[in-house]
């Protein structure tokens, strides 16, 4: 069988877990991802004695996200009315948990917590907290028919929007990875702004088109509707049969070394303590879609930022153009204050990638951050993060209040 590019990518991701299930944890056994889904708050929260209460939200097109909230820190008084509001948006493959996978003294939201904010965490469509919906179940085809689009779109717009509602005040955002580019796709349209105060984006994603992995030029070469015709519209599960059998060619495809894939795929993570990544490979990798994956490959292959091509005719009818509109980035309302924070390690924000954001948003108020060791991982949950990540997130967010 010939591997499109698009299959490299899938194969690509499945490696770099593969890869760490198999020097981490030989003995586990797949499929964890599945198990039947106890609340994030009983799971992660409550155990390290922080009040967390469990919220769900149905998007516009029907989907119910699974929403948790640390309305207060452990030492911090009752009233959660006057706390600013932060919402935390997770990237690809993973969900609201790997925030919450290194100690409290280490972990984003409880730092907020504990400094006095009102902690929300989202959990993108698909994952174990999402996967309900109004009228389709996970089964169907039509559950898996959407992209980054929608996640802009609808989740994001839904969750903001509840925040919001809940809580009478502006949003402070934080984005990781696909979390960034959500973000961004919807801010360059002028929607949500209205109700953010301000976003720190890490590992930002937006242009793709220096993807330092030897996948990347495969992923650039793709033939995107072979590979839709390929997959169907679907779940994408790494854990499970299709993407077994994908490693199992690819691995024994000419030229491909599985082993070499690990750093391959994000790039080499300083500072990611073992057993942290033992628990984050016991609670990870969650399903997306295989057309969220279909609209990557064309942002790597494209260089542009734009909605999911559909080829030439469809686009017509849906887009009344034969290519698809693109999300202009420069049209991010200027005084919206961005904070960037990335990596010199990080394969898949690569420093160039950025810089062309960087370069669409000259006029705009955008305090930036480089770490020459981090690469995409050590964000979320590297050992050092809080010291040397979200110190400078509170500092970005308590100079923005108003
Ligand atoms: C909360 O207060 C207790 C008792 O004063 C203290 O032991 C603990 O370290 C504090 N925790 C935080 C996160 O400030
Ligand atoms: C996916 O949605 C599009 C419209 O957004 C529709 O044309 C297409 O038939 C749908 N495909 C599936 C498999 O549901
Ligand atoms: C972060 O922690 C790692 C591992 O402990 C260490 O090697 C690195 O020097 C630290 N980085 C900084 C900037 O403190
Ligand atoms: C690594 O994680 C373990 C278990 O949570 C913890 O005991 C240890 O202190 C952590 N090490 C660092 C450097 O944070
Ligand atoms: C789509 O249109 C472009 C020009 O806009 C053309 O180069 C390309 O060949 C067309 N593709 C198909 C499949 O018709
Ligand atoms: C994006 O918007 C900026 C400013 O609004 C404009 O100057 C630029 O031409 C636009 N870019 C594209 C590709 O449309």
């Amino acid at each position: 069988m010939a591997l499109h590019g698009l299959s490299m990518l899938f194969a690509g991701f499945a490696l770099f877990i593969l890869n760490l299930l198999l020097m981490l944890m030989p003995h586990h056994a797949y499929g964890q991802n599945n198990a039947p889904a106890v609340g994030l708050c009983d799971s992660f929260v409550r155990i390290h004695g922080y009040e967390c209460d469990e919220f769900q939200v149905t998007t516009q097109d029907g989907y119910i996200l699974g929403l948790q909230r640390i309305p207060k820190g452990l030492n911090t008084s009752g009233d959660s009315a006057n706390k600013p509001p932060v919402l935390l948006q997770h990237g690809i493959l993973v969900d609201g948990a790997c925030w919450l996978i290194n100690a409290p003294e280490q972990n984003l939201p409880m730092i907020l917590a504990d400094k006095g904010f009102d902690v929300w965490i989202a959990n993108t469509r698909g994952t174990r907290f999402s996967r309900q919906h109004t009228s389709l179940q996970p089964s169907q085809s039509e559950f898996w028919n959407w992209s980054w689009d929608e996640l802009a779109a609808y989740d994001l717009s839904a969750v903001i929007d509840y925040v919001h509602e809940q809580t009478g005040q502006k949003l402070r955002y934080v984005g990781h990875s696909l979390g960034t580019l959500i973000a961004l796709a919807s801010f360059s349209e002028g929607l949500l702004v209205d109700k953010v105060q301000s976003a720190a984006l890490f590992s930002p994603i937006a242009y793709l088109s220096h993807l330092k992995t030897a996948l990347g030029n495969f992923v650039a070469r793709s033939f995107v509707a072979e590979d839709i015709a390929f997959f169907g519209i679907a779940e994408f599960n790494l854990l499970g049969e299709p993407a077994k059998r994908f490693l199992e060619t690819a691995c024994a495809a000419p030229g491909v070394d599985c082993f070499d894939l690990l750093n391959a795929i994000t790039g080499k993570n300083c500072c990611l303590n073992a057993s942290a990544v033992d628990f984050f490979l016991e609670n990870e990798p969650q399903s997306t879609s295989t057309k969220n994956f279909v609209h990557l490959a064309q942002t790597v292959r494209d260089g542009v930022v734009a909605k999911y091509n559909y080829g030439n005719s469809t686009n017509m009818i849906r887009y009344g153009a034969s290519k698809p509109p693109i999300y202009n980035l420069s049209n991010i309302p200027q005084n919206l204050p961005l904070f960037l924070s990335y990596g010199g390690q990080d394969d898949l924000s690569d420093t160039q990638d950025v810089q062309h954001l960087l370069d669409n948003l000259q006029s705009h108020d955008v305090t930036v951050q480089f770490v020459e060791d981090f690469a995409h991982a050590d964000f979320v949950f590297g050992v050092n993060a809080s010291d040397i990540v979200y110190s400078q997130v509170y500092n970005f967010f308590v100079n923005h209040q108003y």
